[in-house]
């Protein structure tokens, strides 16, 4: 019996590191399953048993301290029913949770952190409240997925800190207006996956979603549409929109900043703000008027480059952008502003020929030269997305790479920090699986699914050691052409995120595919706690069918992109149950003939079945 477990376990090793996401069958893990996955894990043998006597002691005198203390008592009563008290100590406590801010940890820098789980306690520390909250971050994945009062946490060292600063998700708000209370919920998931940065999309073509008070009309007028969906591109009829108050966006600022979480917000410039022009139409080239929107794509309508007062405008709004936020950076946006009206304006043209300038190209160069002293005016660092690498860039500006990695690298030789977004790679309004499984997404042609999403390397090799420093880090953007509710924004950004967040955090030779597809199972256990609305899409099955028209047969293959999946499938039209033919490597079938498969975990069908002919060639 022995033997015969030993001979599996090596020949399933073998199996499993050449086609990771094939079903074969376990291999012991030791490590936690958590993600991000940490810098350095050390499994101890025993384990902390957390029952009513357990304590919170936190370093005295420090505000964060009190306030980590009270989240981690917080979701320990979430998660056990017990009420864990908090208190001041600086002498260790036998059964408690120290966490011990200060010196000693400070060359894992301010987001590091180091934790001890042994059979007398638990001690947590860090330089700073980032590093804590990231450690009690890992704490809570270190306990059950399912309620419960007394349990044991398992004994282990974590030595953890990021690879990059920037971990960020981006949403777009100004197509579709999402509620205070998702955007917290957004806030509170990136927090449980250590990311850092919440990129606020608030203008667009098709709505201006922020109060700003010198100009009410952008929100009066350009916050709503008579749309509620946007269907294949069409309206459909009923009053839509909404838009944040100042007050609002402050409230999420703090909400944001007490996880760790930074804001930054994008106003869309030159082009992307047909909704800013409906409200304002002087500062357009024809000077309007316009009517909202009623397709999406990229409309011809952009602040006229010619005219003073777009300027004067846009100063007024990131003056009160600023008084906002206070992050060190804000987003101009800078992407696909075509110049069809620049050419035929006449202040526009006045301007090239003012400024010496070649075309309209280089007008747009001269127009995010002018938005940039506005923003050095205001101390404020900028960051758009690749465009704005056209022309030529301030020292102080960051380049979001999205039309590929070219813009990055490009941006990195030119020593701007870089933020990686490819995509076809971190675009989460794109497909996670085959488009006939899934719901209604962007494009059918680039599929980003977990696998490619987790893959992606945001360090180009073309870039020599110094330059890579400038990539400072990777973000996912959801996109909400096609995503109208918060359901389907989780659907879409969830697991994915947590694929972009672990190439975030962890140090490069610790990312694993196998290795995270093993973690996400727990993982997936946590969305469930959290009745977060993630995709399947993961347990979908993908085939491969080799035909040989000689002789009439068909190789048949599955994958999923979870972890050692069991497939089930049928040749004779039924659909898949428990009990089908369970999948255990490639097989030869005669066509023609359907084929149903379907994975199975713990006796339940985890994604949707999936069917396709084999037709005879
Ligand atoms: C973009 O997707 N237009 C940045
Ligand atoms: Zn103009």
């Amino acid at each position: 019996m022995k033997l015969r477990s030993a001979l599996m376990f090596c020949s399933s090793f073998l199996i499993f590191s050449l086609f990771p996401g094939s079903p074969v069958k376990a291999q012991t893990q030791t490590e936690p399953a958590i993600i991000p996955r940490p810098a350095v894990v050390k499994s101890l043998p025993g384990r902390f048993l957390l029952n009513a006597a357990t304590k919170i002691c936190v370093t005295p005198g420090n505000p964060a301290g009190r306030k980590l203390g009270a989240m981690l008592s917080q979701a320990l009563k979430d998660r056990t029913g017990l009420t864990i008290p908090v208190s001041e100590s600086r002498s260790p406590v036998a059964n408690a949770f120290i966490i011990h801010l200060g010196p000693g940890t400070d060359s894992l820098g301010k987001e590091g952190y180091r934790l001890t789980v042994n059979n007398k306690n638990i001690l947590l520390r860090a330089s700073e409240g980032n590093g804590a909250f990231y450690g009690i971050q890992t704490i809570l994945q270190l306990l059950p997925t399912t309620k419960k009062a007394l349990t044991g946490i398992p004994a282990v060292e974590i030595t953890d800190w990021p690879r990059f600063e920037w971990r960020g998700l981006m949403l777009d708000c100004g197509r579709y207006y999402y509620s205070m209370n998702f955007l917290k919920k957004l806030i509170d998931y990136m927090a449980m996956h250590k990311m850092n940065t919440f990129h606020w999309h608030l203008t667009e073509d098709h709505g201006w979603r922020l109060e700003i008070k010198k100009y009410p009309r952008l929100t009066d007028i350009g916050a709503w549409r008579t749309t509620t969906e946007f269907s294949q591109g069409r309206l459909n009829g009923t009053p839509a929109g909404g838009y944040y108050t100042q007050e609002q966006a402050k409230e999420l600022v703090a909400y944001a900043a007490e996880r760790y979480v930074t804001i930054v917000p994008e106003i869309e410039m030159p082009g992307h703000a047909t909704a800013a022009l409906i409200a304002y139409p002087e500062l357009s080239c024809s000077g309007g008027p316009f009517k909202p929107l009623t397709r999406w794509g990229i409309q011809k309508e952009i602040f006229c480059a010619g005219n003073e007062r777009t300027f004067e405008f846009l100063e007024d709004v990131i003056k009160e952008v600023v008084a906002i936020f206070p992050g060190a950076v804000i987003h101009m946006g800078g992407d696909e502003a075509p110049k069809d009206r620049w050419k035929s304006c006449p202040k526009c043209q006045e301007r090239i020929r003012k400024e010496h300038l070649k075309d309209e190209h280089e007008l747009q160069s001269y127009f995010v030269k002018r938005v940039e002293k506005i923003f050095t005016a205001q101390k404020k660092n900028y960051i758009g997305w690749d465009e704005i690498l056209e022309g030529g860039l301030a020292p102080n500006a960051w380049v979001m790479s999205w039309r590929g990695i070219k813009g990055g690298i490009e941006a990195a030789r030119q020593q701007h920090n870089v933020v990686m977004t490819p995509y076809n790679y971190y675009y989460l309004d794109y497909y996670q699986g085959k488009p006939s499984m899934e719901p209604n997404a962007i494009f059918d042609h680039a599929i980003n699914t977990l696998e490619k999403v987790y893959n992606f390397e945001p360090t180009p090799p073309e870039l020599t050691e110094a330059e890579a420093r400038f990539i400072k880090g990777v973000q996912g953007n959801v996109w909400s052409e096609f995503i109208h509710t918060p359901e389907k924004v989780e659907y879409m950004a969830f697991p994915r995120a947590a694929a972009i967040a672990e190439t975030g955090w962890t140090p490069k030779n610790r990312k694993q595919w196998d290795d995270f597809a093993r973690r996400m199972e727990t993982q997936y256990e946590r969305y469930d706690f959290l009745e977060l609305n993630y995709a399947r899409s993961a347990y979908n099955v993908w085939q491969t069918t080799l035909t040989d028209s000689l002789a009439n047969t068909a190789e048949i293959r599955f994958k999923t992109n979870s972890y050692q999946p069991e497939i089930r499938y049928t040749t004779d039209g039924n659909e898949p149950t428990t009990q089908s033919t369970l999948y255990t490597g490639p097989f030869k079938v005669k066509p023609p003939l359907l084929i149903k498969s379907a994975t199975f975990k713990n006796g339940k069908m985890m994604g949707k079945v999936y069917e396709e002919a084999v037709l005879r060639k």
